[in-house]
């Protein structure tokens, strides 16, 4: 299989391509994306084809490589809470314009497409487990200028969903819950609203800064090691019997559920059992500030964010395993090990 992934040297990208690699020597990837950093260890394997490619502004290399392809992975998007209230038009333009152009030409050319749709598309849903088929969307109103990422996305998952009736595009779209690991985002990146919530922690450590608790860090996540999701992710792949054509797959980890408090202190606390930032994390203040002060005043929150993985269960056969507290720690010995 000739698998291409947009967006290949990202973390979920990374770790995809980590794990075809090792267990699929019969797929070859060819990947795109603006930086190779997170993927250099993989440069010299013969079955990862890596080019540099800005897909806002280099169009036939991206054609040219989804005509030649099987299936097609479009991960390159902004993923990060704070670009979408200080910069919402390049989340559009990216999110929602560039990858509106890929899946065009996925119809074009009658291609798979596996999309990563997100969690943030159920938005303020009050549902205590959010369902594929009949949570609703919620979002606020225009001024909260957070919204744009969960509209972008959902937009797209509405137009997959339409080529899929119409023109029988062959699709899944998966909703990734929090997924995290090593090489989420930057821990050496020293600037607040950087990083999505485990790697900002961390970096705070890091570089002997507080942790902000946003809102006193009520709100809960659930939280999805990589290495579950990612044999989610494979499992769609393959495709056995055709199971996850026109799906769509909540993936995410519904036993883990956690406020970000309590994993403010999760972090701290397994911090101290490394050496080389065990000082620093014994002098990590940890302090509460407003929404408001934090990201600015068109931020909105999701109280609490829990999947119902029911159908990737039953469809997929698939289950995470991993808690919290393993996943912390696996990145954790990823970095100061
Ligand atoms: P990431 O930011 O780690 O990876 C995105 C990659 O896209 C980066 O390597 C970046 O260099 C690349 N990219 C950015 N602009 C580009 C451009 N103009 N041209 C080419 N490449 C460009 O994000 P991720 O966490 O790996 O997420 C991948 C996808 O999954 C995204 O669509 C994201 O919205 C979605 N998603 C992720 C999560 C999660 O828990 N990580 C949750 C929900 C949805
Ligand atoms: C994330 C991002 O939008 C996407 O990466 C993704 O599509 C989706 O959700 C997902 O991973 O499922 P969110 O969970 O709000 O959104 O993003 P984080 O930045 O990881 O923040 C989690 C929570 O921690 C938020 O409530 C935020 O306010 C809080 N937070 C974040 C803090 O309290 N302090 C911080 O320093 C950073």
């Amino acid at each position: 299989m000739n698998i291409l992934i947009i967006g290949a040297g990202g973390f979920i990208g990374s770790h995809l391509s980590e794990q075809i690699l090792k267990s699929h020597k019969d797929w070859k990837i060819t990947a795109l994306d603006i930086s190779s950093n997170k993927v250099s260890h993989m440069l010299p394997d013969e079955n990862f084809d890596f080019h540099k490619c800005d897909i806002l502004k280099e169009f036939d290399i991206q054609e040219e490589k989804i005509k030649q392809s099987d299936v097609v992975l479009p991960l390159a998007a902004i993923a990060s809470p704070l670009i979408y209230v200080q910069d919402p038009l390049r989340v559009f333009e990216l999110d929602f314009e560039a990858n509106l152009r890929i899946v065009r030409w996925c119809v074009q050319y009658k291609k798979r497409v596996i999309f990563p749709s997100t969690s943030e598309v159920y938005g303020m849903c009050p549902d205590e487990e959010y369902d594929e088929e009949n949570s609703n969307c919620v979002t606020g109103p225009i001024c909260k200028q957070r919204w744009i990422y969960s509209c972008s996305k959902q937009m797209l998952d509405r137009v997959i969903y339409a080529h899929g009736i119409r023109d029988s595009l062959q699709y899944t779209l998966f909703r990734p819950f929090n997924w995290i690991g090593s090489r989420l985002d930057d821990i050496y990146n020293e600037n607040n609203g950087s990083s999505r919530v485990v790697t900002q922690f961390l970096s705070n450590i890091l570089h002997n800064k507080p942790i902000n608790l946003v809102d006193g860090g009520k709100q809960i996540r659930c939280f999805t090691d990589i290495s579950d999701a990612i044999i989610a992710l494979i499992r769609i792949i393959e495709n056995k019997n055709g199971c996850a054509n026109q799906q769509i797959f909540n993936i995410g980890n519904p036993y883990n559920e956690l406020s970000i408090k309590e994993l403010a202190y999760m972090i701290v606390d397994l911090a101290k059992g490394y050496d080389k930032i065990r000082d620093k994390a014994n002098n990590t203040d940890i302090r509460e500030l407003t929404a408001a002060e934090y990201y600015g005043k068109s931020y909105q929150d999701v109280r609490r964010r829990v999947p119902s993985i029911k159908k990737a269960e039953q469809i997929l056969g698939w289950k995470p395993t991993t808690s919290t507290r393993e996943s912390i720690k696996k990145i954790m010995d990823y970095y100061f090990r």
